[in-house]
């Protein structure tokens, strides 16, 4: 994404919910597409958005409608099936983030088990390598998460942010900690660590501040915020309260 300043950390705007609220009414409003313009507006650095296998949100015509709406890099957020690499390799985007759909996929703390699943993850890490796709693994903050990341060749992962999320008095610093010891394996191993999910104006500080994280992704909260303050505020107080400790 933004390549010219390694030093910033980069919002990832998931715009998943918008087309959660339209599929509501089964019409065409609101429009993601036009949310992703005003994401690019406001300061957001790239849109992410899940195609799940039962499309409650995102649906197939979206994702070019999407990539054309805006110049901002797209992150798909895909389950490791033989469909979404189909999808992915059609429409290329930036990057491919795999995460989990099915109970069997994950860990305990919900991001996927790519350490339990290296033979069937494999090939599609590796086929969105050669097709020039940015891979990203959706883990939990855990070493032999990275390893296997290592192993599979993906240059990034994603650090589950919802045990730091939903974690309560002593045990936010012991989350919180994870995810600055792993930051850092990860860096230290030549994989580009990023974050997300759960965060919200009030949690995302602590998490923004960690050096070697290059990009937080972020969705849901951003989405319910601009019920009330609309989309373009939401996203550039969010951007404003991550440079404040960069
Ligand atoms: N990153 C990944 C890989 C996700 O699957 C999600 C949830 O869709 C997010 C980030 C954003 O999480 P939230 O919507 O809770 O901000």
């Amino acid at each position: 994404m933004n390549v010219l300043n390694p030093a910033r950390l980069r919002l990832g705007v998931n715009i998943d919910h918008v087309a959660t609220i339209r599929n509501a009414r089964g019409g065409a409003h609101p429009d993601p597409a036009r949310a992703a313009q005003i994401v690019a507006q406001a300061g957001g650095d790239g849109i992410t958005v899940h195609l799940r296998e039962d499309r409650r949100h995102i649906r197939d015509e979206d994702l070019q409608r999407v990539a054309d709406s805006t110049g901002l890099p797209i992150n798909l957020e895909m389950a490791a099936t033989d469909e979404m690499l189909e999808i992915a390799l059609r429409h290329r985007p930036h990057a491919a983030c795999i995460v989990p759909e099915r109970r069997e996929e994950r860990t305990t703390e919900g991001g996927l088990d790519a350490a339990g699943q290296h033979n069937r993850l494999a090939p599609i890490v590796s086929r969105l390598r050669d097709a020039g796709i940015r891979v990203s693994l959706f883990v939990a903050p855990d070493p032999r998460q990275i390893e296997a990341a290592m192993k599979l060749g993906a240059p990034v992962v994603e650090f589950h942010t919802g045990e730091y999320a939903h974690a309560q008095g002593e045990a936010v610093a012991h989350e919180l900690r994870r995810i600055v010891d792993m930051a850092a394996l990860a860096a230290k191993n030549g994989i580009e660590p990023h974050a997300g999910h759960g965060l919200t104006y009030e949690n995302v500080q602590p998490i923004a501040a960690i050096p070697q994280l290059a990009e937080l992704n972020i969705g849901h909260y951003l989405i319910g915020e601009a019920i009330f303050t609309g989309l373009e505020a939401s996203v550039q107080r969010m951007r404003a309260l991550m440079d404040e400790v960069r």
